[in-house]
């Protein structure tokens, strides 16, 4: 359904114009909220990434009391109505923002999104939501409560029991923000004390040699050393991938699924004195950003852009020491910095995400040196693209073998499947293959 950017800005309208792109036309939130956020004040776009988000997290009980309030759906250009009402509705049920000031502002919307002739029907719905006073009658169905689709909710209950429910509540937890050290530039001591001095809480982890982890809300552009490329953001469990890759200096390196270059650059700070590493995706406009990364880190890489899968088109022929693949998946382990992912993936992309990720596998294989190592990395949380992956892999491939991560890791449960919020990390899951010497 075409919905244009609305011409005249208005907050309410905006981040009704937000949950519009992503849910009827399935946009990805970091392409839209961009948008919008361009035009407001830092502090507005704040609002608007904590309401359009929160929205994404309380989805099945906002349409629930919707339905109920709207005789008929609207249709057409008009059904952005709906979703400026759904805000309207979170506005009172779950913030702090001022009643009045939440039926008032949002009634007052309507015209930005060509819903003039609407604004009784929106100043009804959410008089009557405050009359009845909805926000306490909220369902019990559990998969309601947990905020995610049903076929998500059903496959993270098969795969993981009784332990689901803790995984269910971290994925609507606010992620922190995890910041890697560039070691190249500056050690992770002495950053800290910028920090400090700027009054910035932080702590460390253990686990991560080069990371500190802020808690509180903070705009990253304005943290110390940010145009000087001390530091990029990354979550820890990402900031795994350069010391299980384990690259040393003298060798070839191919990141593979590489846009926008985080690990690219961790894995040239791990490091002195690679002979090369290429950073590789398909896509090119996320390229640019690799290439920015680096030159904002001053860091070098070769970025080509390529089809994974289809390696004849872009391979010079020369085999590599050690492949990372970042495999392109459902992302179910980042849903907690992405609310909007559980909208936008539907149960059937998880198959054709399972025969992507296998081709991929197999395009790459043949590109490592004998002796060489694959890692093979995904940001989600579904057995299906992980352990089932590797161990399908292992069966098809003689010449490969597991070399273990941690002592849980197994040929039967190959790899490290971390779960979001385990010390405060990410979804994430790894993998890594030895192809043997002969
Ligand atoms: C999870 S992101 C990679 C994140 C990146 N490794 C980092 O650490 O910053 C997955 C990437 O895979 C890329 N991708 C998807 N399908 C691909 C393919 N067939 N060949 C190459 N890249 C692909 C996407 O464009 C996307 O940039």
């Amino acid at each position: 359904m075409n919905a244009p950017l609305p011409r005249k800005k208005n907050l309410r309208g905006d981040a009704a114009w937000v949950v519009f792109q992503i849910l009827e036309n399935g946009k990805s939130s970091r392409d839209c909220l961009a948008k919008v956020q361009q035009r407001h004040s830092s502090k507005d776009s704040a609002w608007l990434q904590e309401m359009t988000m929160g929205t994404m997290r309380q989805l099945p009980q906002l349409q629930i009391w919707l339905r109920r309030l709207l005789d008929k759906p609207l249709k057409g250009n008009k059904k952005i109505l709906e979703h400026l009402m759904m805000l309207g509705i979170y506005q009172l049920a779950f913030t702090r923002v001022s009643p009045h000031a939440a039926v008032a502002e949002t009634v007052n919307a309507a015209p930005a999104l060509g819903g003039d002739s609407l604004k009784g029907l929106v100043n009804a719905v959410l008089r009557n939501f405050q009359r009845q006073e909805m926000h306490t009658q909220v369902s019990d169905d559990p998969i309601v409560k947990s905020g995610m689709p049903k076929w998500l909710y059903q496959a993270l209950s098969a795969q993981y029991g009784d332990d689901a429910q803790a995984l269910l509540s971290q994925a609507n937890a606010i992620a922190p923000l995890w910041l890697r050290i560039n070691a190249s530039k500056v050690s992770r001591e002495a950053y800290s004390e910028k920090l400090t001095q700027a009054g910035i809480e932080h702590t460390f982890s253990d686990e991560h040699p080069q990371a500190i982890i802020v808690q509180s809300r903070t705009d990253v552009v304005s943290l110390p050393g940010y145009s000087d490329g001390l530091f990029a953001v990354q979550d820890g469990a990402a900031q795994l991938a350069a010391h299980y890759l384990g690259a040393q200096n003298g060798e070839r390196i191919l990141d593979c699924c590489a846009a926008p270059g985080g690990k690219t650059g961790h894995i040239i700070e791990t490091t002195t004195d690679l002979q090369s590493i290429i950073a590789l995706d398909s896509d090119g406009k996320r390229l640019t950003r690799v290439k920015e990364n680096m030159q904002r880190l001053g860091h070098k890489a070769t970025i080509i852009e390529g089809d994974a899968a289809t390696p004849a088109a872009w391979w010079d022929g020369e085999p590599f020491d050690r492949i990372l693949l970042d495999a392109p998946c459902s992302a179910t382990g980042v849903i907690r910095r992405h609310p909007d992912i559980r909208w936008l993936r539907k149960k059937t992309d998880i198959d054709a995400l399972v025969d992507l990720q296998a081709s991929i596998l197999d395009a790459l294989w043949p590109l490592l040196k004998p002796g060489g190592t694959l890692l093979y990395a995904t940001c989600s949380v579904l057995q299906s693209e992980n352990s089932e992956q590797m161990r399908h892999f292992l069966t098809r491939n003689q010449n490969a073998s597991l070399q273990p991560l941690s002592e849980s890791d197994s040929p039967q449960t190959p790899g490290r499947q971390i779960l979001p919020g385990e010390q405060q990390m990410d979804g994430f899951y790894y993998c890594r293959l030895l192809k043997s010497s002969n």
